[in-house]
């Protein structure tokens, strides 16, 4: 969009360093920003400028992600590590990232992009309306909160990762999930009568999560900063990366509640089900009113919460969910141009030498999509090299836009899809010329762990189409029809376990962008491929040049 006349400069500093925290009985040293867990909420208005200086002086490099910004023109300051930028070193290193807010307003979040840190350095990112249009398409709320969800360990996250690493990819479960940081004993105050926008961030390396409050309704107007048509539910379903904007009616009787989030697996066997919890109180204007109030605050209300592999539940939530027409008028683009067939999901390739730990028999794990595992590059970022033009040694422009070979659901099993699952490590992106439309389809091929995994686009927001479970039938008529009139818009896709999704957007900004599994062990085994978008026509579709502090390797 075109700068407002009143458009603000949103600035931070953010000092990494070490951060010492007691959870659950124990001190543990983490990474983190400004001396804050979670890190500090940077809030602006659509049409602002955010300009945030990270200097880090944490024992590890780090890079930060504005998690569905747009990033119009400012791919530089995307954040994952060697696809936009090298990290910023450890011992006080700096680098400046910029970028402006541009026809974008709800609720996202920002976080390290690099190993597991994002596991502790992460935070909010709220936008509110511009000052061109200064109301939200739903009633004004009385109030916000903002929670965000996360996991914790009693041990370093980057030994964590080490060790997932190093065993091919045992399980690197959390000990518990956190609501904004806290293990327990979050609260929020409401008063009766009022309405409250909760701000819903899915910060959690590994798990998807149900969300409920006892006794409480919400409508869901917002997921991944991008207007629904209000959706009343009871439960909100959030995949690591996604958030979800809900107004909550506190119109229950006075007293205390507790909030819940609880772990989502489809898979039937799964062995990690936890949850937390966090109080939500009523309070009163005047002494009397809060003393009467002390008789029901015996007792705290439990929401019934859905089973953990309630899939039904899951796929409601997100099947429900339609995008708000601005103007009425629907948006999707309807021609394509490029039509794409991604597979993925967890493979196998044979134990690296360094890979002590791994099973020599099963091999260790390697995610990919169409049978690549993506590997990042060392030298320079992906980005780097696109915008030098010479783009040796660092990536190649093969990504295939089909599988070599056909999954087949419905005999999902280990043996008979061992081509599926065979994967070949490369660094390969597929190209698109600038304004043309991509479809893809996304098939969650599920053979081994059968995880929804949830994907995540960078540099754009996507429609999502239709979405089912077993095999994409492009012709099949028991296939749902694509909605072309209203899809919801998001960042992040959860592709249901053996299932999948058909997204579609414009590409339209110029860059290097990742696609990649948002369950945090995924990245690093490979499950990731990168869109490399062309300059436009014109001056103002063009990639400008890197900013002067850009990090090197
Ligand atoms: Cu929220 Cu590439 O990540």
């Amino acid at each position: 969009g075109l700068p407002l006349a009143d458009a603000a400069v949103v600035e931070h500093t953010f000092h990494v360093g070490n951060l010492t925290v007691n959870r659950l009985g124990q001190r543990q040293v983490i990474t983190a920003v400004n001396g804050q867990f979670p890190g500090p909420k940077v809030e602006a208005r659509d049409g602002d400028t955010v300009v945030v200086h990270v200097v880090n002086y944490s024992p590890y490099n780090i890079t930060i992600h504005w998690h569905g910004v747009l990033q119009r023109l400012s791919g530089w300051a995307d954040g994952p590590s060697m696809v936009s930028q090298c990290p910023i070193r450890t011992g006080g290193a700096a680098y400046t990232y910029r970028f402006n807010i541009t026809g974008q307003e709800g609720t996202l979040w920002w976080h390290a992009h690099v190993s597991f840190l994002r596991a502790t350095v992460y935070g909010a990112l709220l936008i509110r309306p511009g000052p061109d249009k200064p109301h939200y398409p739903f009633p004004t709320p009385h109030g916000e909160a903002t929670l965000l969800f996360g996991e914790w360990w009693n041990a370093s996250v980057v030994d964590v990762e080490r060790q997932a690493m190093l065993t091919g990819g045992a399980p690197n479960n959390s000990v518990a999930l956190t609501i904004n940081g806290m293990t327990g004993g979050y609260e929020l105050a409401v008063r009766h009568g009022r309405t409250y926008l909760l701000r819903l961030i899915n910060a959690a390396l590994n798990y998807q999560l149900f969300f409920k409050v006892a006794g409480h309704a919400f409508t869901v107007v917002a997921a991944d900063a991008c207007y629904t048509d209000p959706y009343d539910t009871d439960v909100v379903v959030l995949a690591p990366g996604q958030t979800v904007d809900a107004l909550m009616y506190a119109n229950a009787t006075p007293g205390r509640y507790y909030m819940a989030a609880q772990v989502y697996q489809s898979l039937a066997n799964a062995t990690y089900t936890a949850a937390t919890t966090a109080l939500l109180r009523y309070e009163h204007h005047d002494a009397a009113a809060e003393a009467a109030l002390t008789l029901s605050r015996t007792k705290i209300v439990m929401p019934i919460m859905p089973a953990f592999n309630d899939s039904e539940t899951a796929q409601g939530f997100y099947g429900s969910l339609t995008g708000l027409l601005p103007d009425g008028k629907p948006t999707v683009p309807l021609h394509v141009d490029t039509r794409m067939l991604v597979t993925y999901g967890l493979g196998v390739m044979p134990c690296m030498p360094a890979q002590t730990l791994c099973n020599r028999t099963r091999g260790s794990v390697a995610a990919s999509m169409n049978n690549v595992s993506f590997q990042l590059p060392t030298t320079m970022s992906l980005l780097e090299a696109h915008a030098r033009g010479n783009v040796d040694g660092v990536y190649t422009r093969d990504f295939p836009d089909r599988p070599p070979v056909v999954f087949n659901f419905t005999s999902a099993s280990a043996s008979s899809n061992r081509s599926v699952m065979l994967t070949s490590k490369g660094t390969k992106v597929k190209t698109l010329r600038f304004n043309t439309t991509v479809e893809v389809v996304l098939q969650n091929t599920a053979i081994l762990g059968s995880e929804n995994h949830p994907l995540h686009l960078h540099g754009f927001n996507f429609y999502v189409l239709a979405q089912g479970v077993g095999n994409f039938h492009a012709r099949s008529p028991t296939r749902s029809p694509y909605n072309l009139v209203n899809p919801q818009q998001r960042n992040t896709v959860a592709v249901p376990a053996g299932g999948w999704a058909v997204i579609r957007f414009t590409a339209d900004n110029p860059g290097v962008w990742v696609m990649h599994c948002h369950l945090d062990a995924h990245l690093p085994f490979g499950l990731a491929m990168a869109f490399e978008v062309d300059d436009g026509p014109t001056p103002d579709t063009v990639l400008p040049p890197p900013p002067p502090d850009y990090p090197q390797c």
